[in-house]
């Protein structure tokens, strides 16, 4: 028999429904709750509060678990591609030899980018933040897609679009790149895969051959791969219920890249080589820094620190720091800033702030410092994350219309002024 929860509210008990997920997880489903008693749950920050079933990511934040689609993001990480791993979120299993090269050859036809989104890049400032931009350009597709608009598309018409938001992604991604030095835009190559597609086209100059490093291109994969999806985070969510109203797949996205811009959530890459960075030109001192991120009459943070549900340790964290060491050696670059990260992570373990609220690094205390060592700018750091995010985004979309998920509707308790009557502004 399936479990049931009670609820005791005065003297009427309500019996409420008790979900349980492949990997045991429980919930108690609400949904009937206000029909039936009149009431409604609070949770402010959704710290305790499920959206949806979903069959695309399973974390688990106490022991540190992360998987795609089943997979173990360390076994992704080492073993697969970005693309393939797009595949496999996008579409729910690993794809064939044969899937993988259609998939791929569907998104080499349409990189391109419409030439009239060019002008649209003449009209930015050019140190305009490249978040913003992505966020504007992203949701300009749509009217260069205006099928993309209609209702009730068709599954083969709602593929498509899929494909040309990742083709299209990684041009535009480079194309932003290349407007902030001042330099000429690369057109895609159809001869090269995905990721070295994109580091071509960002880092290829019309002077001279580009050379493609293996070593780049690996790390870019997992840097990419790592940062995939990651259930209900903020982005997602937005993904999702922006989605539900029916607006188009690119305004949806769009409005994720919007709250991944956030330094609490995706632009907390760019916001940890910035802290580092002055730390160092303050002289190093990381007690001094932790100390004020312990001071609660301070607002500074320690940015990379923290997570709303990994409470023991971030995987995504352990595999970055691997790859950070790795590449910087096969690099051979030597990065101060790297070691100030690795003083003030040793620091903050052991403090006991940090350790009482289970404070870790995740994923973006280390990744910075990798982009940084392949030739990004600071401000690009949140870019490249959403370019890696944009399979998650796709999935929990396409997720959200194939389960028919209604609108999403949030309520609220309210708290303002009750009834009161106009007075004449001459009266107030
Ligand atoms: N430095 C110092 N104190 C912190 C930090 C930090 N980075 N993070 C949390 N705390 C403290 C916080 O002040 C609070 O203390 P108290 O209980 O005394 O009031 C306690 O820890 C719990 O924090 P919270 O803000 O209630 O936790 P949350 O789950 O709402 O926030 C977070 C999670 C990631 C927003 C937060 O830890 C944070 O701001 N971290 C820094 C920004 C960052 O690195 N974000 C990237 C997240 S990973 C990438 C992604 O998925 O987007």
């Amino acid at each position: 028999m399936s479990e049931i929860a009670q609820l005791k509210i005065g003297d009427k008990t309500y019996d409420l429904p008790v979900i349980e997920g492949t990997e045991h997880e429980k919930a108690i489903d609400i949904s009937k709750l206000r029909d039936q008693s009149g009431y409604i749950t609070l949770d402010i920050g959704y710290k305790n509060t499920g959206a949806t079933k979903s069959a695309i990511t399973f974390l688990d934040g106490e022991q540190g678990i992360l998987k795609y689609r089943g997979y173990p993001i360390e076994q992704l990480a080492e073993k697969s591609s970005f693309i393939e791993v797009a595949y496999l979120l996008i579409y729910g299993e690993l794809p064939t030899e044969q899937q993988l090269k259609d998939f791929q050859y569907q998104i080499s036809r349409h990189t391109l980018v419409h030439e009239d989104m060019k002008k649209f890049f003449d009209g930015f400032p050019s140190k305009s933040h490249p978040m913003g931009q992505l966020s504007s350009l992203i949701g300009a597709l749509a009217a260069f897609n205006p099928e993309s608009l209609e209702p009730g598309l068709s599954p083969e018409i709602i593929n498509l679009e899929i494909i040309k938001l990742i083709a299209k992604m990684s041009t535009i991604v480079s194309w932003i790149y290349k407007k902030s030095l001042g330099q000429k835009v690369n057109y895609p190559q159809n001869k090269y895969d995905y990721v070295t597609n994109f580091l071509y086209m960002t880092f290829s100059q019309v002077t001279e051959e580009y050379e493609i490093d293996p070593v780049v291109v690996s790390a870019m994969n997992k840097l990419l791969i790592l940062h995939a999806d990651h259930e209900q985070n903020c982005s997602a969510s937005t993904v999702r219920i922006v989605g539900s109203s029916d607006a188009n797949i690119y305004a949806s996205i769009s409005a994720g890249i919007s709250a991944l811009w956030g330094p609490l959530h995706g632009g907390a890459n760019q916001a940890v080589i910035e802290m580092l960075e002055k730390i160092k030109a303050d002289g190093g001192d990381t007690d001094k820094w932790i100390a004020k991120a312990k001071d609660k009459n301070d607002s500074f943070r320690l940015m990379g620190f923290g997570h709303r549900v990994y409470k023991n340790f971030d995987p995504r964290a352990k595999i970055i720091k691997k790859a950070c060491d790795d590449i910087l050696e096969k690099l051979g670059v030597n990065d101060e800033v790297l070691s100030i990260a690795k003083r003030l992570e040793e620091v903050a373990l052991q403090d006991e702030y940090f350790v009482q609220r289970k404070l870790y690094p995740n994923v973006d205390f280390y990744s910075g410092i990798i982009y940084r060592a392949l030739g990004f700018p600071t401000d690009m750091f949140t870019v490249l994350f959403a370019l890696g995010r944009l399979p998650g985004w796709i999935a929990q979309w396409k997720e959200m219309k194939e389960n028919k998920e209604p609108i999403g509707r949030p309520r609220q308790v309210y708290v303002g002024a009750t009834n009161r009557d106009y007075t004449d502004i001459n009266n107030r």
